[in-house]
């Protein structure tokens, strides 16, 4: 299964508000329906992004519409204005989106062997997850569910275990059918039950993806990331984050500077005029973050080591 392509003038992408009830593909012509897609999250997952940015460049090669707009569709992964940028400075906008698409494939296998090996090494076989950090979060493999994948073809998962994920539901709808498609054990559970079933001792470890890694090794990924630390720490369980170099900025010092977007009301209220607080993200201290996994290496800022030289 490919995320994200591209065919004769045209971005191919998978429309992830259908699924897990359709595999429907949109056909993107112009940056003006790319955006639309990337807001109403048909095409959504920091790699994915960053793919459908520079893919959106070498669309406004074409149409002649400005980038600027698509570069700041969504505040938080910076993976989104990354690919925009590289295809923006490259002779060959799309020669240069087509790379990014390849090195994420190479990526997200490197990645999978590094995280499998770490969590083998803390003898891990039950894995909490969070949100969608999948295929379709990618180009085909994904980071941190790209790690229990490679974990489910060496036969040493016991079982996933995926939060629904508030209030768009990318756990309960896209991760549960990526899990099932790999034919892997794994269990659903709510939201608020993360932390809980942590302290009962049903999961190993937690391996999440990320949006933004910032200098310091603080981590801005799904909403509910953060309670799943917590809840890691106090059971003392591995927090594992598995991301591309890509999503470490090194024009964030930390994560007080990462910009969070607030989705608004539409999504959490049941009434209208209600006021909300929506975060699609929160960030995760790296005092909490055992490791992060990227393609070339194992981080562990909360011993000192550092992201960016
Ligand atoms: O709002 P989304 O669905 O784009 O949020 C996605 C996440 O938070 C993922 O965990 C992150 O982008 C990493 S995807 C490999």
């Amino acid at each position: 299964m490919t995320t994200i392509g591209w065919d004769d003038d045209a971005i191919v992408l998978i429309d992830q508000t259908r699924l897990p009830g359709e595999l429907v593909h949109l056909r993107i012509t112009t940056v003006a329906e790319l955006i639309d897609a990337i807001k109403r999250l048909a095409v959504r997952g920091a790699p994915a992004l960053g793919v459908a940015g520079a893919l959106g460049v070498a669309l406004a090669a074409r149409t002649g519409e400005s980038i600027e707009p698509l570069a700041e569709a969504r505040p938080t992964a910076v993976n989104l204005a990354w690919g925009v940028r590289e295809a923006a400075m490259a002779a060959d906008p799309l020669k240069r989106a087509l790379e990014i698409r390849d090195d994420d494939v190479w990526a997200c296998r490197e990645m999978g062997e590094r995280g499998a090996d770490l969590l083998a090494s803390y003898a891990a076989t039950r894995v909490m997850t969070i949100c969608n950090t999948g295929a379709l979060a990618t180009v085909e493999r994904g980071t941190a569910l790209g790690v229990i994948q490679t974990m489910h073809e060496r036969g040493t998962l016991t079982e996933a275990i995926a939060l629904e994920t508030r209030p768009l539901l990318q756990g309960a709808r896209l991760t549960t059918w990526e899990l099932q498609n790999m034919g892997a054990p794994f269990r659903l559970i709510v939201d608020s039950a993360g932390p809980f079933l942590l302290a009962r001792g049903l999961a190993d470890a937690v391996v999440i993806g990320a949006d933004r890694i910032a200098v310091n090794g603080d981590t801005a990924n799904k909403i509910g990331s953060y309670m799943l630390a917590l809840g890691a720490h106090r059971a003392g369980v591995p927090f594992i984050v598995v991301a591309p170099e890509t999503t470490i900025d090194p024009l964030t010092p930390s994560g007080v500077e990462i910009e969070i977007e607030d989705r608004g009301s539409a999504e959490v209220t049941a009434l209208p005029g209600i006021d909300t607080y929506n975060p699609a993200f929160d960030v995760t201290p790296a005092e909490l973050i055992t490791a992060i996994v990227t393609e070339r290496r194992v981080v562990r800022p909360a011993r000192g080591e550092t992201l960016v030289p």
